[in-house]
């Protein structure tokens, strides 16, 4: 079986110690209050699902809940036909059209509102308007847009016609976007003329210009966002449309939604794999939906009359889950941030949940971590006594760091629900229920009820508790991926077992479960790394930086505290100076964009090797960590540890 690297990892032994039961206060209305929950999922199967499927509605009712006939092929109400964008926002218009759907605010200190009736009717013309440029069913549409309420229009305006969406994080490069708009077999793009970063306005058109001329594919149109107004002149060509003019041209006009089987596909999203390539990982529209708006309900206990903020990017799969299609489904009020958490000020978050009465509040380890830095100064000179739950996502939480944001984010009191999922289950797939279920800080919890994970060994075989091993889920689950779009055959490689307990499907993460079926995750088994919320492959950096002039080898590691950490060797005659150092950030600027530039580079003379020539990276991540390590003396090269180690401690 090709599972790697899984006894490297160690539990943190501080994890999970201590039990915090919900507060009566939360459990008493929280939507999940039924401890009945999990054994009814085991009871009833696959079919235990229909509560999602149920929380939308069906242009044609569905009969048959999960095909799987085919395995690893499953499809989710596969016989049931629905829309996407009619359920985020026309079924909400009689009982709620004017109720806020999106509260945006904008860099600059701008604000937008959009009711639901604003979202449909903007929704709406903006359909039109792709309809009118060629846009047909199953077409591609690819979004390249920072974090401006256009972008969830865009998406909605997708959905309504039945093209799938491709969005690309906007601060990824252009060569990042013609792999992608190239990838997907996209012929046509929406982006902006910039956006504002910090002070700066930034021209993002040019990148998208670039990416075109970069690109094989020929776009047939282009829809430029007006973000910056006076600030940034760009000239549009022949092929290329005003947003604004399209939306103004389009007003009033309806669209009908195209009813879509539950298979179709409703986005693609281009995430970092086991090889240098990005993977274009499917989601179908019914499936996910259904997973996406019952976790929004029952893990985050998102309900209409909240106001809920998920402060992920809308450009990564958090943001299209938790940002757009989870609440708008369940038809709640969110709050859209452009800006980043201490711009103007660290005031910012604080001011935001305070001024809008924030009620959820759902973000990343890596931004609790920098709000401990800043201190709890910031958060207690506002008001957050609107917080009743907190959740977090994306890496590991640390007691403390979870204790800290209970303590200073949510009063001491709000149950905070670490979600562990991922791209490709599409949707949270291991968290505790908050009303329901106790949580042990610095532990994920225990699989969702329907989620069949466990924590297995190299044969497939459970792990005894506390010992580590590789997660995997051993059913089909509603939000899962339909496939990849490099095809089936990719899919089925990539990501599933088959062995003798059957099918199998690999998150690619270590993990360890406890006698009560908590799970700790410790991290990725496979060349992935997460830093800073986003996730590379690392060859697909480390070819970028080998293709710097002068650069022998490269090995790339996160360092546990949201940086990215790059091990050079320089051929003799190349002096590894400050020179070489810059050029090895802009050429991971240039291939993916800003937010790959490494925050440390170390020339070593050589990178730690086994005998059989694999590069070490999991020993070079725990020097970056400055964690112990074990015995190196089985490597090939054991004598560069020490020099590895005194290099990353000069810097
Ligand atoms: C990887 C998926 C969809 C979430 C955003 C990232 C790591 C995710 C947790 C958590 C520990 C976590 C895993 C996973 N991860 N959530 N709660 N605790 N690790 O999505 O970019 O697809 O990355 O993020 O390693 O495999 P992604």
């Amino acid at each position: 079986m090709d599972y790697a690297g899984v006894d490297g990892r160690r539990a943190d032994g501080t994890a999970g110690d201590e039990v915090v039961e919900p507060p009566a206060s939360f459990s008493d209305r929280a939507v999940a209050s039924d401890p009945e929950l999990y054994e009814a999922f085991d009871d009833e199967g696959p079919s235990a699902w229909r509560r999602a499927a149920d929380l939308l509605d069906w242009e044609t009712e569905y009969d048959r809940v999960l095909d799987d006939d085919d395995p690893p092929f499953y499809e989710w109400f596969p016989d049931g036909r629905l829309n996407a964008a009619a359920n985020c926002v026309d079924r909400h218009l009689d009982e709620r059209r004017n109720q806020l759907a999106i509260r945006w605010f904008g860099k600059r200190g701008e604000r937008r509102s959009y009711t639901y009736l604003d979202l449909h009717r903007e929704v709406n013309a903006l359909a039109a308007g792709l309809r009118e440029l060629g846009v047909e069913e199953d077409d591609v549409v690819t979004l390249y847009l920072p974090m401006v309420p256009e972008l969830p229009i865009a998406m909605l305006a997708c959905a309504r016609i039945g093209a799938p969406h491709n969005v690309v994080f906007a601060g990824l490069s252009a060569e990042a976007l013609a792999t992608r708009i190239d990838a997907a077999d996209s012929e046509y793009l929406v982006t902006c003329d910039g956006y504002y970063r910090r002070e700066d306005a930034f021209n993002q058109k040019s990148k998208a210009d670039n990416a075109r001329l970069r690109a094989d594919a020929d776009l047939s149109a282009t829809v430029v966002v007006d973000r910056l107004g006076d600030a940034l002149d760009v000239s549009l060509g022949t092929d290329e449309h005003a947003y604004e003019a399209i939306v103004e041209a389009h007003d009033g006009e309806a669209v009908d939604p195209v009813a879509r089987d539950a298979t179709d596909l409703l986005f693609v999203m281009y995430t970092s794999g086991t090889t240098g390539r990005p993977k274009g990982v499917e989601h179908a529209t019914g499936g996910y939906l259904a997973h996406v708006a019952w976790t929004t309900r029952n893990v985050l206990d998102v309900r209409p009359d909240d106001t809920y903020w998920c402060a992920a990017d809308i450009g990564w799969i958090t943001g299209h889950s938790y940002g757009v299609y989870g609440p708008l489904s369940v038809g709640t009020t969110s709050v859209l941030y452009e800006g980043s958490p201490d711009y103007p000020d660290r005031e910012r978050v604080w001011d935001l949940i305070e001024r809008n009465a924030v009620s959820v509040f759902y973000t990343s380890p890596t931004a609790i971590r920098s709000f401990m830095k800043w201190g709890a100064e910031y958060p207690e000179a506002h008001d957050l006594s609107s917080i009743r739950l907190l959740g977090t996502v994306g890496e590991s939480i640390t007691p403390k760091a979870w204790r800290w944001y209970r303590d200073h984010v949510g009063g001491g009191e709000a149950p905070v629900v670490d979600t562990w999922w991922q791209t490709e289950t599409g949707a949270i797939s291991l968290a505790t229920l908050p009303g329901v279920t106790p949580m042990k800080p610095g532990k994920v919890g225990p699989p969702l009820p329907g989620i069949d994970a466990r924590v297995v060994d190299e044969d497939g075989e459970p792990v005894e508790p506390g010992e580590p091993g590789y997660l995997t889920i051993a059913a089909p689950w509603p939000g899962m991926l339909r496939g990849l779009r490099e095809g089936d055959e990719r899919y089925r490689r990539e990501y599933w077992l088959e062995g003798d307990h059957g099918w199998r499907y690999r998150t690619g993460d270590g993990a360890t479960v406890d006698e009560d079926g908590y799970v700790t995750i410790l991290g990725r088994v496979d060349d992935v790394i997460n830093v800073r919320t986003h996730r590379f492959n690392t060859a697909e950096l480390e070819s970028a930086i080998v293709g710097a002039e002068g650069v022998t080898e490269a090995a790339v590691v996160g360092d546990g505290d949201g940086r990215i950490v790059a091990y050079v060797t320089t051929r003799g005659d190349v002096d590894p100076d400050e020179t070489l150092r810059g050029a090895i950030g802009e050429r991971l600027a240039r291939a993916v964009g800003d937010v790959a530039r490494p925050d440390r580079v170390v020339f070593t003379p050589d990178l730690p090797k086994t005998r059989s020539g694999k590069i070490m990276r999991r020993l070079l991540e725990d020097i970056a960590r400055g964690d112990e390590f074990g015995d190196v003396s089985a490597l090939r090269n054991p004598e560069v540890v020490g020099e590895i180690e005194s290099a990353v401690r000069e810097e």
